[in-house]
């Protein structure tokens, strides 16, 4: 990486003991560029994870964050810019930025075929559009500290749930269950195009907000507030699929459905998720020590949708 190992991960001016600062990988920077993509979701059933709608739904629950979520991202990021000042790191928080753009309306795009199928989602983007827009929107602050205070806890906060992006890409790309399963092709390559790119720039936000503060204490608060909005979130999501799904008599959300998911390999394992968690808090942690950018570009390189190419549905003798 650029200067970040320069850079202080305690704040601005404060001496950090050696082993207490994040290490970054070099060989895992790559650059970063915005690729076009186009999904036909024509043919893509409601339980697109065959017979299994706990699976279908519990991932579905990305369509309702993300849109708004990674919005968000990029509002904020625009107002870091001016923070930068280290052209390297710019450059990648504009590649960031032009990714997380598209992955936004990817995701928003799916929305229409859930409708079709019966399933409207509106009720809940309301309140995930609330929970981005007015909540972590901007405040009418003064200029100055308050303001500046604002901007820097959500560019914490970014790099907190980026975390779980990463991890959740380096997962998808690797689920292989999925595809054994016979989950839908055209899905399956929106989730790992994303997944790779957020594979790909996982380390940019991590480095902005080491970069504009990088303060130890804010790093762990963020991740509290990050992590408990996550869960929060993702289960009220996953309650609102299973409740509102016309297909299900007596649809209902359990725990019990998560856990098993994860040990047949088609969700991500709670263990794993556990032990994410000391990962990020690691006081020489940083995200290049984590996942393969390689995987994420090969991946890329190869995925229908970004490379305007209709998936093989052939395994579903289509
Ligand atoms: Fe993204
Ligand atoms: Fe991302």
């Amino acid at each position: 990486m650029s200067n970040t190992a320069k850079r202080q991960p305690d704040g601005p001016g404060k001496p950090v003991k050696p082993g207490k600062r994040p290490v970054p990988v070099a060989s895992e920077h790559t650059e970063l560029r915005p690729r076009q993509v186009a999904f036909d979701w024509s043919r893509t059933p409601l339980h697109w994870v065959p017979g299994d709608p706990a699976t279908t739904h519990t991932i579905n629950v990305l369509h309702l964050l993300l849109p708004a979520g990674e919005r968000w991202f990029v509002h904020v990021y625009k107002q870091a810019l001016p923070l930068i000042r280290d052209a390297r790191l710019r450059e990648d928080v504009i590649g960031f930025i032009g990714q997380e753009a598209i992955h936004s309306q990817a995701h928003d795009d799916v929305l229409p075929q859930l409708r079709r199928l019966g399933l409207d989602p509106d009720p809940y983007t309301a309140q995930v559009d609330w929970f981005f827009e007015k909540l972590l929107g901007d405040r009418t602050l003064p200029p100055g500290r308050p303001r500046r205070w604002w901007l820097l806890e959500r560019i914490a906060l970014i790099a907190a749930i980026e975390h779980y992006t990463a991890f959740l890409g380096d997962w998808v790309l690797n689920a292989e269950a999925l595809d054994r399963k016979g989950a839908d092709p055209v899905m399956l390559d929106l989730l790992r195009w994303h997944g790779a790119e957020e594979v790909e720039h996982r380390s940019v936000a991590f480095d902005l907000f080491l970069h504009v503060d990088g303060a130890y204490s804010r790093r762990v608060r963020t991740w509290g507030l990050a992590f408990g909005a996550l869960v929060f979130l993702w289960q009220r999501g996953v309650r609102f699929f299973m409740e509102n799904d016309p297909t299900l008599t007596d649809g209902k959300a359990s725990f019990r459905a998560f856990l098993r998911g994860g040990r047949e390999g088609v969700l991500p394992g709670a263990g794993d998720m556990l032990r994410s968690i000391p990962t990020y808090l690691g006081r020489a942690y940083h995200p290049s020590q984590e996942c393969s950018t390689a995987q994420a570009v090969a991946y890329l390189a190869g995925s229908p949708g970004a490379n305007g190419r209709v998936p093989d549905r052939t395994s579903e003798g289509a």
